[in-house]
Order: C-alpha cells, then structure tokens, then sequence
C-alpha cells in the first residue's frame, strides 16, 4: 500500500469514526427526550439495552479475558443487575459496595478487593462474607490483611504508564520495583499467598502501549514471583478502557487486539481478568439538565445549569471532550458554564451552545453513565440527578 493510500485510508476511517460518534449522541438523546415531562430535577436516562451491548462486545472483544464491573463507575442495583446477567463479574473499592454484592446474591469468592487500601474493618466485612481476593501494594497493607484474613490470596498493584489518560490514577497506588521486593518479603513473613498482578493504566486511557506495556511488566513479576515460591494464578488487567468521544479514540476492538496479542505468551494455568468500569456503562447513560440562569459578565457570556462540578460534572473541569447538545437550535457560541452553586470552583469552563440560549432550555450531556451519579452531593440544597433506566 502506497503511503498516499494509507492516509486517505486513515482518515476515511476517521470521518468514519466522527459519523459514528455523531450518530451515537443522537441516539442517545432520542432515548432521553421524554424524560423533560414533567421535569423537576436533573435525570440520567441508562439504557439497558446499551449496558447488554457493552458487556458484550467487551467479552467479543477480549474473549480470555473476564470482565469484572468496577462497581465504582455505578453502583445503581439494577445496573449491577444486568452485568450480572450478561455474565460479568465484580470489583469493589469499599464497604458499601461489598454489601451491594451481598444484596445482589453473587458468589463472593468472585469478587474482587482492588482498593489497595483498606481499613481494618472493611478487610474483617469483606472475610466474613467470604472474599478470597485482595489488592495489595505496600507491605503494610499485608501486614493489615494476614492479621484479619491470613489465607486470603493477594494479588499486587505495580505501577505503570498513565500517559494517554484523561483522568491519571498514578502515583496514589501501584509498587515501583524497588517497593515489589519489600511487598514479596512481606507476605512471605506472613507466611501468605501473594499470586496474582494487577495495573491501572489511568481512566479514558486512549494509549494501547499502556497496556502492552502493564502487561509485559506482569510477565517480569510472574518470573519474579516463581523465584521467591510463589505460583503466579492471576492477571488483573485493570480498567481505563476509553468512551468514544470523539471518534479518535481506540475502540475495545482495536485495544483487544494488541492485548489479545499479548496475552498469547501467558500460560492457561493463569487466570485473566480486567475491570471496566467507564466503558461498560458510560455510553449507556445520557444526563439530561436544564439552564436555570443566562449572564454577561465582563463580556462574557455565562450559562448556568441545574448541576455542576458538585451535582456529578466534575469531570468538565478535565480533559473530557464531552459533547453538550441543547435542545435549542441556533448559531454556536462560546459559553462559560457553571453549576447552580455558590462555590466558585463550580465552574466547568468553556463549551459551545447556540448564542440564543436561554433559561428553561433542556442540555443533553451524553456518555455520563459513569462517574456522574454516584460522584454527586446535594450541597447548597441542589438536587442530584436521578436516574430512570430504560429498557
Ligand atoms: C482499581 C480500579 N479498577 C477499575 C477502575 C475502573 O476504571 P475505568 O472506569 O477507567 O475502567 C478504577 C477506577 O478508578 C479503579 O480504581
């Protein structure tokens, strides 16, 4: 193929892939539209439907690899419902989302503990209910658990690569290979398993190398496990597995193939899984709100909505190409948008709208499933948004 071809090729794939983004927001508002009857309060329309179709074309997508929801993302009961009739598993981060396990009857030996810190209290919940699994990345942390939950099986977060990511989660967790020695000390003290490896390469990761790479470390610590006698069972490769906003994202295809490519040198005796939590409910959840205020402020122009950086939009505030549609059509201008807060942090930036703007229109915000909801608080009295499933 001539280079000339190649990138005609490259970007008709990439009109391809705009058309398919612009189509699935379209989608997405048409199945939140009724929802302005009788509105009082912002709403997050799921579909089920949606939540079906991720779950599956995950699993197509990386066949050995087992799909554990990270119930973080959204921990609506009915929701955790439907992944678990799909077939997917669970990760869990707490107390509470423990419990929803318990509520929803799954076999606990299934769910895993990936918080790598976790009070005392949480560990003793979580081996009274049968949790087999947990996340370690300290030798603290082992030391914490082998006093509660000796013969629990430990599996250890490393860090890698976060390069590519919208929303970066290194630097908190994950074990640099001077602190792996001291980790694989510890248990061995403690006379526990330490048998599996797991890395997060950073949430709306658009960087396929991150999990080569995550991958590639794990092999080294497998080799690395063996040595001190241990038997490597687990490869936890984590969430971060991107939305398409727009369109120049990787899809789970495209990330399952050069996963699928690495994961061909790990012996069958080692299980598989990974974490998704963003991928398998953001795209099924549009947030449908409401302009509640119009003002001009040093010849800017702002727009204020019912929700903001406290009512489940903190992710404004970042690297989050999200698209706003206003039910209103008009010439495109450039809005500041807050929340309906008095906090000044509760200011989400610049974002296209029609000029004409007023207030009482309805804004759709697409691909909110995840992290919207569940990272809302009613402060100042302001509503959080509710959520409507539908089928
Ligand atoms: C341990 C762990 N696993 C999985 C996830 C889910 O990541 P994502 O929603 O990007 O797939 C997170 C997100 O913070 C996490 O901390």
């Amino acid at each position: 193929m001539t280079q000339a071809t190649a990138i005609k090729q490259d970007s008709n794939n990439q009109i391809m892939s705009r058309q398919q983004v612009e189509n699935d927001v379209r989608e997405q508002i048409a199945f939140s539209a009724e929802h302005t009857d009788n509105y009082h309060r912002p709403v997050l329309v799921v579909s089920k439907q949606r939540l079906r179709a991720n779950a599956r074309r995950f699993m197509s997508a990386m066949p050995r690899v087992r799909p554990h929801f990270a119930v973080k993302a959204n921990p609506d009961a009915e929701i955790l419902q439907t992944f678990k009739q799909e077939g997917t598993c669970f990760e869990i981060a707490s107390i509470a989302e423990l419990d929803a396990m318990i509520e929803l009857g799954v076999n606990m030996e299934t769910v895993f503990y990936s918080n790598p810190i976790k009070s005392p209290a949480a560990i003793k919940h979580a081996a009274n209910n049968g949790l087999l699994w947990y996340c370690v990345d300290t030798p603290e942390e082992v030391e914490k658990i082998a006093m509660i939950k000796p013969d629990a099986k430990l599996y250890l977060r490393i860090t890698v690569s976060n390069e590519g990511s919208s929303w970066p989660l290194a630097g908190k967790f994950g074990a640099g290979p001077a602190a792996v020695e001291a980790i694989m000390e510890a248990t061995k003290q403690h006379s526990m398993q330490l048998c599996g490896v797991t890395f997060h390469v950073g949430s709306q990761c658009s960087n396929i190398n991150n999990w080569v790479a995550g991958i590639r470390a794990a092999k080294q610590i497998f080799t690395q496990l063996s040595s001190h006698g241990f038997t490597p069972e687990l490869l936890n490769i984590g969430g971060g597995y991107p939305l398409q906003f727009t369109g120049d994202e990787p899809s789970i295809e495209q990330i399952g193939e050069a996963i699928n490519r690495e994961l061909e040198s790990i012996p069958g005796s080692i299980q598989v899984m990974a974490e998704p939590g963003r991928y398998l409910v953001g795209s099924a959840g549009c947030l449908v709100s409401q302009v509640v205020g119009i003002a001009t402020r040093d010849e800017a122009r702002w727009i204020y909505l019912d929700t903001g950086v406290y009512g489940g939009l903190m992710e404004l505030t970042m690297d989050f190409p999200l698209s706003l549609v206003s039910e209103r059509t008009g010439e495109p201008g450039l809005w500041t948008m807050a929340g309906p807060t008095c906090d000044s942090i509760d200011v989400m930036g610049p974002h296209s709208l029609p000029v004409n703007s007023a207030t009482g229109d309805f804004i759709y915000m697409p691909n909110l499933g995840a992290y919207c909801t569940t990272c809302a608080c009613d402060f100042n009295g302001f509503p959080t948004p509710v959520m409507r499933m539908v089928e």
